[in-house]
């Protein structure tokens, strides 16, 4: 601020000495009072936008032009030149007419553009050459980039589930050089290789970063995330990759034959069940011993939930009986892969047989045999009830007639008791009811008689001795079961009551 209170006097000194400046040795003097102010030191740009770098003169100088430099000393270029227009250049002046100030725009500024700019006064030496008179400080731009987006990158052929595979994530161009790397399948974060940075173009770098994969079945909708972050990005940028890019998921295959065996004369369809694979390029073929069937219709794949394929090709064989016993192969070809074969018999039965022996129609006769059982049981479970309501009805009635009841042994505490009884004997209290020996008693008797017949050890045979009940209805106290009487031990005797129907 120093050279201020004088400028006004200066200026207004030097202006008609203007005239005079092509008078050398005149220009020396005028310069004492110039200086120039080139006020930042270091400006950032985010590349593609326009950078603005300041510069300002005071006082007057000899004749000769201000020049912005990019570097100094070898490898320095002019970006500006005052007596130069070129209007194609990024860079425009501030100010245009100013005499003061050479404030420059750099509009779409690139990394390259990176470096340290000068401001600088030159002036025309006696041999008409320009030199530097005065530069500024210098200005220290950084531009910075934005890293490209990520590429993700896999390998060139397809690989199977349980494989281990690498994928790349690439991206490039960005400043300054810190930068994440972050990988995802779905949404599960993965543990990476450490990336790779290199220096691409001037003040750029790139980055590569790798990560490994082991496929699974299920990865037909997968997708693996790189995800970069960057000081100049709001946002993360990603890079996506779809796994069924890369997987391969053999067919799993099964040959069926039905019916089997088929009868002689009959058509056999075969099946060839191919499941399971990705991706959904797969022809089917058929031979019977070794030469091609010709199959009409040929049946597409069909995507199952999960992303994996299914199909169904179907061939029918007519069972002739020197057939019997043909190979029919299914031909699978998946994905350009060496043709896979699976095979199924062709077997036939004699009319008479097939029924009944084997296959489909021996499932018809096993039901005919079912059924003729559930019909029998039913029957047999029918006339079992209809018996047991027989017999109740009979006790019913039993309750009002005179009774013959049977009686447990009774619980007694003496031990002779139970050692005299040692079978554990039932026996009949066969008390009747006088007045109930009627004539109504009798008429029952005749349509439906039962006798008990109560024996005595002693005599087992004697027909004298024994003695006929007629009973009604005998009502017999469930018992557990027990060893048949021994006639043997003399000292017990017992009492068996048999019911026989005339
Ligand atoms: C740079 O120059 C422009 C235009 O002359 C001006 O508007 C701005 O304030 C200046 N900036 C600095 C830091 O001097
Ligand atoms: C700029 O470079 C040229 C040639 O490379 C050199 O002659 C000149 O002196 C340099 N100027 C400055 C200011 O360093
Ligand atoms: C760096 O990355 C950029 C953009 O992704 C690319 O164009 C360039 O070829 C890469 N350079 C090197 C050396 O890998
Ligand atoms: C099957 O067909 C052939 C030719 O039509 C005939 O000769 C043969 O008797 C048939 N066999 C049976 C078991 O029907
Ligand atoms: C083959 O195609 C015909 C007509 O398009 C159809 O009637 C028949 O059921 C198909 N056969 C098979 C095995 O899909
Ligand atoms: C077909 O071959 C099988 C096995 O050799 C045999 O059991 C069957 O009886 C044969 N069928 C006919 C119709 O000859």
């Amino acid at each position: 601020m120093e050279p201020h209170p004088r400028d006004p006097g200066r200026t207004a000194w030097a202006l008609p000495c203007l005239l005079l400046l092509a008078l050398p040795g005149v220009g020396a003097q005028l310069g004492q009072g110039f200086s120039l102010q080139q006020p930042q030191t270091k400006v950032s740009v985010a590349a593609g936008e326009t950078v603005t770098l300041n510069c300002t003169t005071s006082g007057i100088a000899e004749p000769g032009p201000v020049r912005w430099l990019k570097g100094w000393d070898r490898g320095n270029k002019t970006i500006y030149d005052q007596t130069t227009k070129d209007p194609s250049s990024r860079v425009t002046r501030a100010m245009n007419k100013s005499k003061t100030d050479f404030t420059i725009h750099i509009r779409n500024v690139q990394p390259e553009d990176t470096g340290t700019y000068y401001c600088v006064k030159f002036v025309k030496s006696d041999s008409g050459v320009d030199q530097v008179f005065q530069r500024g400080d210098g200005t220290e731009v950084s531009v910075l980039a934005k890293p490209s987006p990520p590429l993700v990158s896999g390998p060139e052929q397809r690989a199977e589930p349980g494989q281990s595979v690498p994928f790349t994530c690439t991206t490039g161009g960005f400043f300054p050089k810190e930068i994440g790397v972050k990988w995802f399948k779905n949404k599960d974060p993965m543990v990476a290789q450490p990336p790779q940075v290199t220096e691409s173009r001037v003040k750029t770098y790139n980055i590569s970063s790798t990560v490994m994969v082991t496929l699974q079945e299920d990865d037909v909708r997968s997708q693996l995330i790189c995800e970069v972050q960057h000081p100049t990005l709001l946002v993360p940028l990603q890079g996506r990759y779809q796994l069924s890019r890369v997987l391969r998921v053999p067919p799993s295959v099964e040959v069926l034959a039905e019916p089997s065996p088929v009868e002689v004369n009959k058509t056999v369809t075969f099946t060839c069940l191919v499941k399971k694979f990705y991706p959904a390029n797969v022809s089917v073929s058929w031979l019977e011993n070794g030469s091609e069937i010709k199959v009409e219709n040929i049946s597409r794949p069909v995507e199952l939930p999960q992303g994996l394929f299914e199909l169904r090709s179907q061939v029918e064989v007519q069972a002739t009986e020197e057939k019997n016993g043909s190979t029919i192969v299914c031909v699978v070809v998946h994905d350009g892969r060496a043709p896979a074969s699976y095979s199924a018999f062709l077997w036939t039965s004699n009319p008479g047989q097939g029924g009944l022996s084997k296959g489909f129609q021996m499932d018809k006769g096993d039901m005919l045999i079912y059924i003729v059982v559930g019909v029998v049981c039913t029957v047999l479970a029918l006339l079992v009830a209809a018996i047991l309501y027989l017999i109740r009805t009979k006790q019913i009635k039993g309750k009002s007639s005179p009774s013959a009841r049977l009686h447990e042994p009774e619980k007694s505490s003496e031990a002779t008791t139970q050692e005299s009884d040692p079978n554990n004997l039932t026996y009949a209290d066969l008390n009747f009811d006088k007045e109930r020996k009627t004539i109504r008693r009798m008429v029952e008797m005749s349509q439906q008689s039962e006798y008990a017949c109560i024996q005595t050890n002693q005599a087992p045979n004697g027909d004298d001795n024994l003695t006929y009940a007629d009973l009604d209805m005998v009502h017999l106290s469930k018992a557990p079961k027990r060893p048949a009487p021994r006639p043997e031990e003399a000292s017990s005797e017992y009492a068996s009551v048999q019911i026989t129907r005339k």
